[in-house]
């Protein structure tokens, strides 16, 4: 409880009508031209124009730019700083999930400080700020919009690259609701697992603390109550903005209190093999409780509790063990995520190649149980078969 502990956040700004104060919000920190990094699959909806139409009435000039992928890539990165400098930006303004947001967050640190995206790989290795940063998620999973992370992969060694600074937090996150309802289901239970995860690996993580807590609990139990709604009824504003409130809260925990080993070997399968990183820790998720359970068996209750499970503290250790397990494969079965790494094209011969990658992740670090290759390897072997 006494441990030292700090907590980093961003202003922001929540509630149905945050996105159209994003020209506000760029004129009150003194951008001039803004590069507005876009989702590209978002031009299919109104946002974008929304965007560019807030900005413009608050006469700030904008640039627009979303050459880049879901995983987005040191290359398309260092083709943004190029645009953010030729075209003579002063900030930047992320409108999509967390690929935009991470993208964003990249181009502002590489531009800053003239350096290869590359360079600020690890903890603390960004040397000056980014220009402004404004994040509109247009998802409710990432946490990008409040945490001091961006993940790039390095397309040469199909890696996936953590950067970690204070530097990486938004300015300012405009956190609406009605924004993720052009959400399709898929993308919706991809997502909220990803937020699900955060709160998770936060709340059993080595660097926990009260504020974490709380706010990882918290997450457990919105999401519970309202990812299934949002993923059966696409346009229901209560059950968006629950979850947009639990990926707001996750976010927060992760960020602080860091993440674990699903996020070490999610990490590993986006940049190796270009998968979803939602969809991954879904994956994920259940196999590594298995592997941590008895390392932290009493926060893995509560999760069990939160997500709707009556667990005894009084009962054996292995009988919890299968509650909480059983209830986590119910709930991702609930909102489709029963499938297994094979399902989604991962061969064994690839296991032992993800194994050492993921070994390397700092997320590891924080991993309430030691975990080697070998140990990794036989989750990810676990976790290719369906349906468990
Ligand atoms: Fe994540």
């Amino acid at each position: 409880m006494l441990t030292l502990r700090k907590f980093v956040a961003p202003e922001f700004v929540f509630g149905q009508g945050a996105l159209s104060l994003v020209g506000r919000q760029a004129a009150g920190l003194g951008v001039r031209r803004a590069l507005v990094v876009v989702d590209p699959g978002l031009f299919a909806f109104a946002w974008p124009d929304k965007v560019r139409e807030s900005l413009e009435q608050a006469g700030v000039d904008v640039r627009i730019f979303s050459a880049f992928s879901s995983n987005p890539r040191d290359t398309e990165v260092m083709a943004g700083v190029g645009i953010f400098v030729e075209q003579a930006c002063d900030a930047l303004v992320a409108l999509g999930g967390g690929s935009a947001m991470d993208c964003a967050k990249a181009i502002g640190i590489a531009s800053a400080n003239r350096l290869h995206i590359l360079k600020f790989e690890g903890v603390d290795n960004v040397p000056r700020p980014g220009p402004p940063l404004v994040c509109v998620p247009t998802t409710a999973g990432t946490g990008a919009e409040v945490s001091q992370f961006a993940a790039i992969t390095d397309a040469a060694r199909k890696h996936k690259v953590s950067i970690a600074s204070k530097t990486l937090i938004p300015d300012a996150a405009l956190i609406d609701p009605e924004v993720t309802t052009s959400l399709p289901s898929d993308i919706t239970a991809q997502s909220g697992l990803d937020a699900l995860t955060h709160a998770m690996e936060a709340y059993v993580s080595n660097a926990h603390g009260p504020l974490t807590d709380l706010l990882a609990e918290e997450a457990i139990r919105l999401i519970h109550r309202h990812l299934l709604r949002a993923v059966v009824a696409p346009e229901d504003l209560e059950a968006r903005g629950g979850m947009l409130l639990a990926s707001l809260y996750a976010g927060m925990a992760f960020s602080n209190a860091i993440l674990g080993a699903v996020h070490a070997m999610s990490h590993s399968l986006g940049g190796l093999l270009d998968l979803p990183h939602g969809q991954c820790n879904a994956i994920l998720l259940d196999h590594v409780v298995a592997y941590n359970y008895e390392a932290a068996a009493e926060r893995y209750d509560q999760i069990g509790r939160l997500l709707g499970a009556a667990i005894d503290a009084q009962a054996p250790e292995a009988e919890r063990k299968a509650a909480v397990l059983a209830t986590l494969r119910a709930f991702k079965a609930s909102v489709g995520l029963s499938m297994g790494l094979s399902d989604v094209g991962v061969s064994p011969e690839c296991l032992a190649d993800l194994a050492a990658r993921a070994a390397t992740d700092p997320c590891l670090l924080t991993n309430p149980r030691p975990c080697g290759v070998a140990e990794i390897e036989t989750i990810y072997e676990k976790a290719c078969q369906s349906g468990i």
